[in-house]
């Protein structure tokens, strides 16, 4: 058996006001069992329900409930626990958290960390079952969410106010552990390795103004750009036109035609463990493409078109120990085609979305979708959020570039 995955992991452990938090002291105290260096951070309120000194005796480090305090090295305390942090927790979050959060609200120990952690940030909610679906609190939770914070479901049963059988209450530390742990996992497993990224679509220019395009809104490779920097990866992102903001940490390159894509793959690929293509590549462009805008009176009557080079096809031609991941839009007989494509392209998955139902695909946020490897599907074929799919992605690349890595 290895190391345990929280072993000499720094946690900032962040405990509001909610009386759960009499409940998060086994928590620490699991998570220090584990090896983890535990930091608490309490809100003043948080300290009404349990004793700093409780959380400093079952994690044997300092506890933090004052915005200024400076560690030993004079730091002050809320900034050095942010840039240390491999991971900040809130369990539990009250309303009033989620909220500051959410709003990136700084005014007390707890709220100021959360503004400056640079780690994943978790949140376990546990609260009055109307105060969990107050149309605010779940307005916020959304916030959270968006922006990547992971938000981990409260569970049902009695509640500390009487409520009985109601949402609202702090999940059993066994799970939370777990959750943490498939966090703190996915937090580093692509350390190390390289991934290239193709997205959005590509413009075929007919004049200087004028181009065939399509309906690529680049959503789903950017999705995979910012989970594999998540991730630990070394991300390159071989970008089409988008109206997306380039991910933070990843290396964009920014081209308007397949020739240029080609290009800009091929010239990187000597340095990649992985490469995933969601790009929709126009398979043809026009022949040729004047200096000169077309003027109405000289409309051509036809564009002459040729063949844009398969990138895809060309990368798996050089990938040696390289993991490849293609996607193939489908509108029918989705797993048999896609099988074929994986086969005629030879590569090690292909993620088959079907983009003949309404409200999934191109442009969306949603893709209906199933990754299939050589020996058939992997799951089933369901709708998912672009980022959850791209993380069902990582997960398949981080379980098999080990073993096929060039730089493992
Ligand atoms: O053959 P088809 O276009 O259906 O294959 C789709 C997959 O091939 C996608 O991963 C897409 O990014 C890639 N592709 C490519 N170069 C092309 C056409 C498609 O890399 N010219």
């Amino acid at each position: 058996m290895g190391e345990d995955i929280f072993s000499g992991k720094t946690i900032a452990l962040g405990i509001s006001g909610g009386i759960a938090a009499y409940k998060a002291v086994d928590l620490a105290s699991k998570l220090a069992q584990r090896g983890a260096i535990v930091k608490t951070i309490m809100t003043e309120h948080a300290t009404k329900f349990v004793s700093p000194l409780t959380f400093q005796s079952v994690t044997g480090q300092p506890v933090l409930t004052d915005l200024f305090a400076a560690d030993s090295q004079g730091k002050i305390s809320h900034v050095a626990l942010s840039e240390e942090a491999d991971l900040v927790v809130v369990a539990p979050a009250t309303a009033n958290i989620i909220a500051k959060a959410a709003h990136g609200l700084a005014d007390d120990a707890l709220s100021t960390t959360l503004v400056a952690a640079r780690s994943a940030i978790v949140m376990v909610p546990a609260m009055n079952n109307y105060m969990w679906s107050n149309k605010a609190t779940q307005y916020n939770l959304e916030i959270l969410t968006s922006r990547d914070i992971k938000v981990m479901q409260p569970e049902v049963g009695r509640l500390a106010c009487g409520e009985g059988n109601a949402v609202g209450r702090f999940p059993d530390t066994a799970s939370i552990v777990s959750f943490l742990e498939d966090i703190l996992r996915k937090s580093h497993d692509l350390a190390g390795k390289t991934i290239m990224i193709t997205a959005g679509g590509t413009r075929e220019p007919i004049d200087p103004v004028r181009f065939i395009g399509n309906r690529s809104s680049g959503k789903m490779g950017y999705a995979i750009a910012e989970a594999a920097r998540a991730r630990g990866a070394k991300v390159i992102l071989v970008s089409g036109p988008t109206c997306l903001n380039p991910p933070l940490g990843a290396h964009t390159i920014y081209v308007e035609t397949a020739q240029q894509m080609y290009d800009a793959v091929m010239e990187n690929l000597y340095q990649v463990d992985a490469v995933v293509m969601t790009a929709a590549v126009a398979d043809f462009r026009p022949s040729s493409s004047g200096i000169e805008k077309i003027k109405k009176e000289r409309m051509p009557k036809s564009i002459e078109l040729e063949l844009n080079p398969d990138i895809l096809q060309a990368v798996s031609k050089k990938k040696g120990n390289k993991l490849v991941v293609g996607f193939a839009a489908e509108s029918e007989n989705i797993i048999e085609n896609a099988t074929k494509k994986i086969k005629k392209k030879d590569i090690d998955l292909i993620v088959a979305n079907d983009i003949a139902s309404p409200g999934v695909g191109f442009g969306s946020d949603l893709n209906l979708a199933v990754l299939i490897n050589k020996k058939g599907p992997v799951g089933d074929l369901i709708t998912y959020k672009k980022t959850e799919l791209a993380e069902k992605i990582l997960d398949w690349v981080a379980a098999h570039i080990a073993v096929s890595s060039i730089s493992s």
